[in-house]
């Protein structure tokens, strides 16, 4: 059977008649006509049989939706205009009030604050785990939990949790868990079934704008699943709700997507040999990076990502606290083919300095660090010009 990246480049679109060719065509609409009026009432928004208005899709976001579920191993995938408008989709389509959404607390920091914002005001609770800890998990589930949130690798912290015993505790209570699979972007590994175990969680978001994107100039976001059930729920919500994407962006992510594999494994070597490099030197007391033995959730990674070996482009470090904040800040100044700036998954290398301590709850865990920590998504740049820049900003430390 062809691998994912080989049905993603040879995907069965359809071209017009007599015009194959290696990008499929692009078609924008508002407005779509119909026949006559029988047509224009038996058309159905719901199903991908026939078109009705340009926000229920066109014949180029229909491929595009197709792609992205043939990337993650789903059935059924909406697009959404943004990563964190894929979070709130899922939240506004399968919670109501009187629910309670369990979130790690090292989640993607706007997915918290929309829980604590927005789902609040509409009677919806929230509560934050401890997503290294499964036993933390299970003793926040009730029978008012309705959605738990997994992500992997954590946000900013990179913790590597052990996906598959999360899921297995909400499975086994039915309840509903969502990934936010945007670190491992379909390739790292199976979100639906964690690598032919059969069992993998129910609803997958990704934030399109960063490795499908792969060029930092496109905001995009996706929901997948293989629940026809939870894609029906997902599909009504994302109608009522107006979320309409440009023609153009999903263009871009189409002439992006056959060369994700490669970009990642890309970044993926970089990242990796200037997280090694970084952990020999003396001014970092940790670097955060699942493939690193030494970095939280190493063993789960290895687990669920040893197949591919993959592990995006993103890591962390840690500076040793003896240096001041400031003198962090200096650092990330002083880097000059670094930017500085958020996302990742583009070509240009970026870094960002952060308060971890800011950023998690207190009751959850206690974080362990007392140094400053900097992110770093590694861009596509030679990797020695970028362990020269990295070399060049630490000695002025
Ligand atoms: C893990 C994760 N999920 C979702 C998002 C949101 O994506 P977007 O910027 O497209 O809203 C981000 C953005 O940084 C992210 O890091």
């Amino acid at each position: 059977m062809p691998k994912p990246i080989t049905d993603l480049i040879h995907h069965p679109y359809t071209p017009p008649p007599n015009f194959g060719a290696p990008q499929p065509g692009v078609y924008k609409a508002s407005t779509v006509f119909f026949r006559d009026v029988d047509a224009m009432r038996a058309r159905d928004w719901k199903t991908k049989q026939g078109y009705t208005y340009g926000l229920h899709g066109t014949p180029t976001t229909f491929t595009l939706e197709e792609r992205l579920a043939t990337l993650e191993g789903a059935t059924g995938c909406l697009l959404v205009p943004s990563g964190l408008a894929s979070i709130a989709l899922v939240s506004f389509a399968l919670l109501k009030q009187g629910d309670e959404v369990l979130i790690p607390d090292n989640a993607y920091g706007p997915n918290k604050a929309l829980a604590q914002g927005e789902l609040a005001n509409f009677g919806i609770t929230h509560r934050f785990y401890d997503a290294m800890n499964p036993d933390d998990l299970a003793a926040k589930l009730s029978d008012r939990t309705k959605l738990v949130w997994l992500e992997a690798a954590g946000s900013v912290t990179m913790e590597f949790p052990d996906l598959p015993a999360l899921a297995s505790l909400c499975r086994a209570r039915g309840i509903v868990t969502v990934l936010d699979n945007t670190w491992g972007a379909g390739l790292a590994f199976r979100p639906f079934d964690f690598n032919g175990t059969g069992q993998g969680v129910d609803v997958s978001v990704h934030a399109l704008t960063k490795y499908p994107s792969g060029g930092g100039d496109v905001l995009m976001g996706s929901v997948a699943t293989c629940d026809e059930r939870l894609h029906g729920a997902l599909k009504l919500t994302h109608m009522r709700m107006g979320y309409g994407v440009g023609v153009g962006d999903v263009e871009t992510l189409l002439r992006s997507l056959p060369s994700i594999e490669l970009r990642y494994a890309a970044h993926d070597r970089s990242a990796r040999k200037l997280a090694d490099w970084l952990e020999g030197r003396e001014e970092i007391a940790q670097v955060l990076h699942p493939a690193l033995p030494n970095s939280p959730g190493h063993a789960n990674w290895l687990r669920l990502c040893g197949a591919t070996d993959l592990a995006a482009g993103l890591f962390s470090v840690v500076f040793d606290e003896r240096f001041s904040s400031d003198q962090v800040d200096r650092f990330c100044n002083g880097l000059s083919l670094f930017k500085l700036g958020y996302s990742w998954g583009g070509p240009i290398s970026l870094v960002v300095p952060y308060d971890i301590g800011l950023m998690r709850d207190p009751g959850v865990a206690t974080w362990p660090h007392k140094g400053t920590l900097v992110r770093f998504s590694i861009g596509l740049e030679d990797v020695e010009d970028l362990r020269g820049d990295l070399e060049q900003a630490l000695s002025t430390l």
